[in-house]
């Protein structure tokens, strides 16, 4: 079964098209990178998939739940790191995640090894008890990262993950991510870095003003545009040479 599927997903903001239309599907099992340049409509898409921004029209699908019909259903699968990491700026680090695990259903013991095993996977222990809104940028994107995979969900959804987090941490991330997959899960990655998507990515949707102008797997994509490099691919693409398959 698909994971996800958008279904002619559309969001008009005040009759400008942020989102135009736009149907993909994902697998289950592999690592999604949906890529397009700044204020191309990903943010907009992922909002609406993971249900907190409501279609103009269309749908989407997780694991065969209608996010509009059964959004409880739809988002009891998914695991959210949204663009704003949205985490409680007067809780710590470690309160943050604690809290968000209770809401999944996670107690005690269990709990507490998981969020300890996160912090210190992501180099965060000595900011465990520093409130997020006096941790850097690239620490609460940490810290969103580690409330998005607390309870291990099936499908992770991930909005620019690694920006401004450095190397080593965002070395980890991939890291973490790839194991993710391999686990057998399905991860759904935003992001602008090109290396991050030749390096995790089986499949890619690329969208631009709204519309997408390509979905299909990475390397048929590296094939048919002769390019070597994916940033390559990726200029090619947004300025329309290369068309859909
Ligand atoms: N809440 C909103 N109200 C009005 N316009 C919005 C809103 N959210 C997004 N937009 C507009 O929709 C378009 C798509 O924005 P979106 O955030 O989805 O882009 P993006 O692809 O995520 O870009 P980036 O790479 O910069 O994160 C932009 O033109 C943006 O200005
Ligand atoms: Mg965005």
């Amino acid at each position: 079964m698909d994971a996800i599927v958008a279904d002619n997903l559309r969001k008009e903001f005040g009759g400008v098209v942020a989102v135009d239309d736009v149907s993909f599907s994902v697998r289950s099992g592999v690592v999604f990178g949906y890529l397009g340049p700044n204020g191309a409509g990903k943010t907009t898409t992922l909002r609406m998939i993971y249900g907190v921004l409501r279609p103009t029209s269309g749908t989407a699908y997780v694991m065969g739940h209608d996010v509009l019909r059964e959004p409880a259903q739809a988002k009891k699968n998914l695991g959210v790191m949204p663009e704003e990491t949205g985490l409680y700026s007067r809780l710590t680090a470690e309160e943050n995640l604690i809290y968000f695990g209770r809401l999944r259903g996670l107690r005690g013991r269990e709990l507490e090894r998981r969020v300890v095993k996160l912090l210190q996977k992501l180099n965060l222990m000595e900011k465990r008890y520093v409130i997020a809104d006096k941790l850097s940028r690239g620490q609460k994107q940490k810290v969103a990262f580690a409330r998005a995979i607390l309870h291990e969900p099936p499908i992770l959804i991930l909005d620019e993950p690694t920006l401004g987090v450095d190397v080593m941490s965002a070395r980890e991330i991939r890291r973490m991510i790839e194991d993710y997959a391999k686990e057998g899960n399905t991860v759904v990655i935003s992001t602008h870095n090109m290396f991050e998507v030749e390096r995790l990515c089986q499949e890619v949707a690329i969208i631009n003003r709204g519309r997408i102008v390509y979905q299909g797997s990475k390397d048929d994509l590296m094939r048919i545009s002769g390019e070597k490099e994916f940033e390559d691919v990726f200029v090619k693409l947004v300025r329309q040479e290369v068309v859909e398959r």
